[in-house]
């Protein structure tokens, strides 16, 4: 038992926890995984991996994307991204709906799994279902030769390296990545977006660990809210457009480390019935980040001030009212918008894994999970 001790202190590199350790590798896993991936001059996404030949992605006809968990919440974002630079139809399934839903797919289709094990049953499953209806399926996936990336037409792998704390970080955000990189070669391949658009994304994106980074040097801040609400029975998170995707998966990880029941809203849907559980003191965390949804963000904001919620609003530095913005604000680094998710969900993951600490949960391995669900 002792020598085991060791062993597993050792791993976690002076980290309390794998999942600690985890958040704090993203800056490495970032740039490992967009290594080779974006042309010198910034113009083009090289993905040769993929083996799609021109007249197949010429003709696409529509996209599927499918997995569980916190991959799938990575495919939400990955809806958004390629619906906005490519201009194809994106859907977006849970891996265990997907399968038996007789979903309306063909020999035009591409179905994009995403699977940080490439293990997981239901996963497989929707790939399988997916080949068997002629469909082509590029998989995005951490374990290199896994059963899905074994089972796919064409793999396009993340290099988040190992992940050992069952709630999943570095390889969500690496995912998000991969989805980048293939929206932008796409968007090359069928000439949907403007060279100058697909540099200056491509650019900001080399330079996003930077970003990162600075949020990980700033984590301190994010430790004292978290100490504010550990002992919240409920906390919402609010966005709209790509916010509301990262909130979904904000979400998602305070529920499974911290036990506190959290929901994520589409921003615009409150006055549709959550909004009569935001009382006095209910903390929402409010993301912010999307220029053309701003204004529209902060009348949420204010509707649920108004009903006496505490807000953190998670935003980039811009020259509003900062009082308009909530009690709390948690400025993120500068980027290309767009790519926003990447930076406000490591705020997110930080809040989290300090709620579960100072609840003194079991933060790696949660109670009921497990970091890899291979039956049904
Ligand atoms: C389990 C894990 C989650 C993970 C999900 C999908 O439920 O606890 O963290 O997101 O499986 O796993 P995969 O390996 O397919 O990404």
């Amino acid at each position: 038992f002792q020598v085991h001790w060791e062993a597993e202190q050792a791993e976690k590199a002076g980290y309390d926890h794998f999942m600690l350790k985890e958040i704090h590798e993203q800056p490495r896993a970032l740039r490992d995984t967009l290594r080779g991936r974006i042309d010198d001059d910034c113009r083009r996404a090289v993905l040769d991996e993929l083996n799609l030949e021109p007249g197949f992605v010429k003709n696409l006809n529509k996209i599927f994307v499918t997995a569980c968990g916190t991959a799938f919440h990575a495919g939400v974002v990955g809806k958004y991204i390629i619906e906005k630079l490519v201009r194809l139809p994106v859907e977006v399934d849970i891996a265990s709906e997907f399968r038996y839903r007789d979903p309306l797919i063909g020999p035009g289709d591409l179905v994009v799994v995403v699977s940080q094990s490439g293990e997981t049953a239901d996963t497989r499953a929707a790939l399988r279902e997916a080949k068997s209806r002629g469909a082509r399926v590029v998989a995005i996936t951490n374990v290199v030769g896994s059963s899905i990336a074994r089972e796919a037409d064409s793999v396009l792998y993340t290099w988040a390296g190992p992940e050992i704390a069952v709630a999943s970080t570095k390889a969500y955000v690496t995912q998000l990545a991969a989805f980048y990189l293939l929206a932008v070669w796409l968007a090359g391949e069928r000439g949907a977006l403007p060279g100058e658009e697909r540099e200056d994304l491509l650019r900001a994106l080399r330079e996003l660990h930077h970003g990162v980074g600075q949020i990980l040097a700033g984590a301190g801040e994010i430790a004292a809210l978290a100490r504010r609400y550990h002992q919240r029975h409920c906390l919402f998170f609010i966005g709209r457009g790509l916010d509301y995707a990262v909130a979904m998966e904000g979400s998602l990880k305070l529920k499974e480390i911290s036990y506190i029941h959290a929901e994520a809203y589409a921003a615009g849907e409150l006055k549709h019935g959550t909004l009569a559980l935001i009382t006095e003191g209910v903390p929402v965390i409010a993301l912010a980040t999307q220029p053309e949804l701003f204004e529209k963000t902060l009348s949420n904001i204010k509707e649920v001030k108004a009903r006496g919620a505490e807000v953190v609003t998670l935003t980039f530095q811009g020259d509003h009212d900062s009082e308009e913005l909530g009690d709390f604000r948690v400025y993120l680094p500068p980027t290309h918008p767009f790519l926003a998710p990447i930076l406000t969900v490591v705020p997110l993951q930080l809040f989290a894994y300090y709620a579960a600490v100072y609840r003194g949960c079991s933060v790696d391995k949660p109670r009921n999970l497990a970091k890899s669900v291979t039956v049904e």
